[in-house]
């Protein structure tokens, strides 16, 4: 069940950048028999080396997943698939008919280079409303990407999404002693989503060197982490890099002790 906080700190998976690869060199010819890295290989590789489910963000502009990678990845993965969407009439569609596990809704902007900001469900129109029920009707458990603030938080609950991802950017982007004031922020955050019933995920720019001090966090239940990964695996592999994160979140005791 979405609410219960498993002991063990799941991975989730983001390999959108194992697309963005793909696509710099075969935008224009995706069917070629060269095309390469394959994204239901990595994903494959992912699940094998402990990942605990596999997120990809289906935008707009489809700069790098697919529509035909969701539907592959939810036929194919043993593990559970987590939509990255945002709150639009087409993804919408995408995701009733893909019944996804799990629904990440971010706000998108079409220039940005990556998410930037959290959903601001305190002052949301009435489709998010609609889309988080629409697709809890439809089997799919509902996350909203905020960020750490505790009325987004209280709101997040009050929409009957099962789970929030709390913000990590403004943490992993700050100076040392910044970095200190955004964990106090998640903190609180946290203890009061995990009040609230919901389930606490958290995610953007987690690195291994930012990891320690992030799993000062309580009640975590789910951390989402993409670039990072991708970005060792040129190095070492992208199942030694999952590995690697694998085994320092499994240091996690959720006590939150700052
Ligand atoms: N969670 C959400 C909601 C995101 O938008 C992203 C970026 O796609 C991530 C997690 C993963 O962030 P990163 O790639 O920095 O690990």
């Amino acid at each position: 069940m979405a609410t219960d906080v498993s002991p063990r700190l799941k991975l989730g998976v983001n390999i959108d950048h194992v697309a963005t690869l793909l696509q710099a060199r075969y935008a224009p010819m995706l069917d070629s028999p060269n095309a390469e890295p394959d994204i239901l290989a990595a994903a494959n590789e992912a699940e094998a080396n402990g990942a605990d489910s596999i997120t990809v963000h289906l935008r707009l502009d489809r700069r790098h997943i697919q529509d035909r990678d969701v539907y592959d990845l939810k036929e194919a993965l043993r593990v559970p698939l987590n939509l990255e969407m945002g709150n639009t009439e087409e993804i919408l569609k995408v995701a009733l008919d893909v019944k996804p596990a799990y629904a990440c809704i971010v706000p998108e902007n079409r220039r940005e280079v990556t998410t930037e900001g959290g959903l601001n469900v305190c002052n949301a129109d009435t489709s998010l409303q609609r889309t988080i029920d629409t697709l809890q009707a439809n089997g799919t458990d509902v996350s909203l990407f905020i960020d750490p603030e505790i009325d987004q938080v209280r709101a997040a609950a009050k929409s009957g999404a099962k789970m929030i991802e709390l913000h990590t950017g403004a943490f992993a982007n700050a100076d040392v002693t910044g970095c200190d004031d955004e964990l106090k922020k998640i903190i609180e955050a946290a203890e009061v989503g995990h009040s609230e019933g919901l389930q606490v995920n958290a995610g953007h720019g987690i690195t291994i060197p930012n990891l320690p001090k992030l799993m000062k966090t309580p009640h975590l239940a789910e951390l989402n982490i993409g670039h990072h990964l991708v970005a060792r695996a040129i190095f070492i592999g992208l199942g030694q890099s999952i590995r690697e994160m694998r085994q320092l979140m499994d240091g996690y005791t959720g006590a939150a002790s700052t």
